[in-house]
């Protein structure tokens, strides 16, 4: 991977789906644009805005997540590359992603995604498994999802596809299969997901009222495990808790969040990070689609806040999204004696001269996360004694 000076990455929110799956707490609304035209004009002037932002800079990536962007029209995504590319510098190497659901309307279109300009594929498979299909209210089977799998390869130098597990009843058995022929169909990245219970979902209340049991923590630990032991056995191991790649193939923009990277959030519900001056701005677009649309129509920006974040900020934020990759994070993040508790606990390591998690800490990654940002607010109200360390390692 050819790293380019200063970068940025861009991410566009499409925030429309089909129908909404029961597990799902991402802005995703079941319906259209009134006027698909209109809504496009509107992405094209909210990049606009941030002009001066681009100017000069290098845009490393672009990702269009949703909702279901593979819903949207070839044309959206031309149009919003070559505004990007007018007013910027697009890196040789820009990988171009565009998230999409595995059903015939979505597949029938990737010759033409391709040739508007997207390079990378992420398909929402979430499993092989007809009956596992139903109960997370997919509108696929698996023989679309091969199919799916099968066109992109043809027409795509990079994908990757999402699968979801520790499901109710999820033997390994069942689950080290599915894995196993997942492998078969990869180019070299997956997404491996725990099904997570979100509040505001149909699951939520499902799983409350007791329509389902989600297997135990232990039995949760053991397929994250197995999961590990595949993925590391075929040489795709984690390179983040829930995202497996070849080396070379793990996704740049990703990667660039997680490195606490600059990134512009584009449509109805995105978050930005990027660094005006002096000053990191944390930014959030209003979430229901017309609103947004309405705001940047008045206003050329759909802003439903910006925060200059604090260095404490900054730096929780930078812990929270770095500790989650495999090459761990700059040990001036981390207290020391809080290094030393957690190396002790076998949750931490030092690796290659950064920190990061063990497998066994990757199990309780939040939990981890939570300890050290604690200690942060304690040194942030002065009760705190931990010393940052300005040296590289504490070995
Ligand atoms: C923005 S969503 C997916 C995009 C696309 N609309 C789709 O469903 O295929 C990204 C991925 O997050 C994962 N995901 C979403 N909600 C989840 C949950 N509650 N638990 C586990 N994984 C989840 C799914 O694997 C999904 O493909
Ligand atoms: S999982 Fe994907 S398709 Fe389902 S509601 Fe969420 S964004 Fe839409």
């Amino acid at each position: 991977m050819t790293e380019v000076p200063n970068p940025i990455a861009i991410y566009v929110h499409w925030p429309f789906c089909e129908s909404k799956c029961p597990y799902c707490d991402f802005n995703s609304h079941v319906a259209q644009a009134a006027d698909l035209g209109a809504f496009q004009k509107a992405y094209l002037t909210e990049i606009s805005y941030f002009k001066d932002i681009l100017a000069g800079r290098t845009v490393s990536s672009i990702f269009f997540g949703g909702g279901t962007p593979s819903l949207a029209p070839p044309s959206f995504f031309s149009a919003v590359i070559e505004h990007i590319a007018s007013l910027s510098t697009l890196a040789p190497n820009i990988e171009i992603t565009m998230e999409a659901n595995p059903g015939s309307v979505e597949v029938n279109k990737f010759a033409d995604f391709s040739a508007a300009g997207i390079n990378r594929v992420s398909i929402g498979v979430q499993s092989f498994n007809d009956e596992k299909l139903r109960f997370l209210g997919r509108k696929h089977d698996s023989a679309k999802a091969k199919y799916a799998i099968s066109v992109a390869a043809k027409y795509f130098a990079n994908y990757s596809f999402d699968l979801i597990y520790a499901l109710p009843e999820q033997t390994i058995l069942e689950w080290r299969s599915q894995l196993l022929e997942a492998l078969t169909f990869t180019n070299g990245h997956l997404s491996l997901y725990q099904l997570t219970i979100e509040k505001g979902t149909k699951f939520f209340n499902e799983h409350r009222s007791g329509s389902f049991i989600l297997p135990e923590d232990e039995h949760a630990a053991e397929l994250y495990l197995a999961t590990q032991e595949i993925m590391d056995n075929a040489g795709m191991p984690a390179y983040e808790i829930s995202n497996h790649a070849k080396p070379g193939y793990e996704s740049m923009h990703n990667l660039h969040y997680w490195r606490y990277g600059d990134y512009l959030g584009i449509g109805a519900g995105a978050h930005g990070r990027y660094i005006k001056g002096e000053q990191r701005f944390a930014t959030v677009m209003h979430h229901m689609p017309q609103k947004w649309q309405t705001a940047v129509e008045q206003q050329e920006v759909g802003f439903q806040s910006k925060l200059a974040l604090s260095n404490i900020e900054q730096k929780e934020e930078k812990l929270l999204m770095g500790i989650r990759i495999s090459e761990g994070v700059d040990p001036r993040l981390i207290p020391q004696e809080i290094f030393e508790e957690l190396r002790a606990l076998k949750l931490l390591e030092i690796f290659e001269g950064r920190i990061r998690l063990t497998k066994e800490g990757r199990l309780v990654a939040n939990a981890v996360t939570t300890h050290i940002i604690s200690k942060y607010k304690e040194v942030e109200k002065g009760n705190g004694t931990a010393k940052f360390t300005e040296s590289s390692i504490y070995c």
